[in-house]
């Protein structure tokens, strides 16, 4: 009997920056015996620069568009968790190009949780400004409405890394129709 190819091959893990998408991916992906990705490290290598030279030589407008390319590229990729940067669904194709072939669970956390996550890293220009604490408020608020349109929303702030990587497994063994897994 040929087994069909299920649609949902992928996890994606979507969510501000800051809330854990790649330090949670890589332990579910090892858990999961699945492939890592990161948006972020993949378009760095296409391009050949950091994200943060990006932005500062050729602009936002063109890191989303190499962002939209790479996301088309994944629809093909089996057995992957991937992680995307922050901004990444909030152009609706990115989602639903993710939502072809992956199960989409979104990372949240609070402004403050997330300002105390990042506040000593400098990696991400759009939190390089004099008060990131309130361009976090700003930007969650208007990106709200789109991490809500992911399949599960996984609450990170009270909860360790263990935990979430449970609950973001179990949710992926429940897409594939195996309610009762291990977790
Ligand atoms: C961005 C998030 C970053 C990176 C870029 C823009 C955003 O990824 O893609 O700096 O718009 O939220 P992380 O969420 O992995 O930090």
């Amino acid at each position: 009997m040929n087994e069909a190819t299920p649609t949902i091959r992928n996890l994606a893990l979507v969510g501000f920056m800051g809330t854990g998408k790649s330090t949670v991916g890589h332990h579910v992906a090892d858990d999961l015996r699945f492939t890592f990705l990161d948006t972020d490290e993949l378009l760095e290598k296409r391009a050949n620069k950091s994200i943060a030279r990006i932005f500062a030589e050729d602009g936002e407008p063109v890191f989303r568009q190499l962002e939209s390319d790479l996301v088309r590229d994944l629809e093909s990729r089996t057995n992957c968790v991937i992680a995307t940067g922050g901004g990444l669904i909030v152009n609706p194709a990115n989602l639903a190009s993710l939502k072809k072939h992956a199960l989409v669970i979104c990372l949240w956390a609070s402004p403050e949780a997330i300002w105390q996550r990042t506040r000593h890293q400098s990696h991400r220009p759009l939190l390089n400004g004099p008060d990131p604490l309130a361009t976090i408020r700003t930007l969650l608020a208007a990106r709200e409405p789109y991490y809500r349109q992911a399949d599960v929303l996984v609450n990170t702030e009270y909860r360790g890394l263990r935990e979430v990587t449970h609950q973001i497994i179990h949710h992926f063994h429940q897409s594939q129709g195996h309610p009762h897994t291990r977790h």
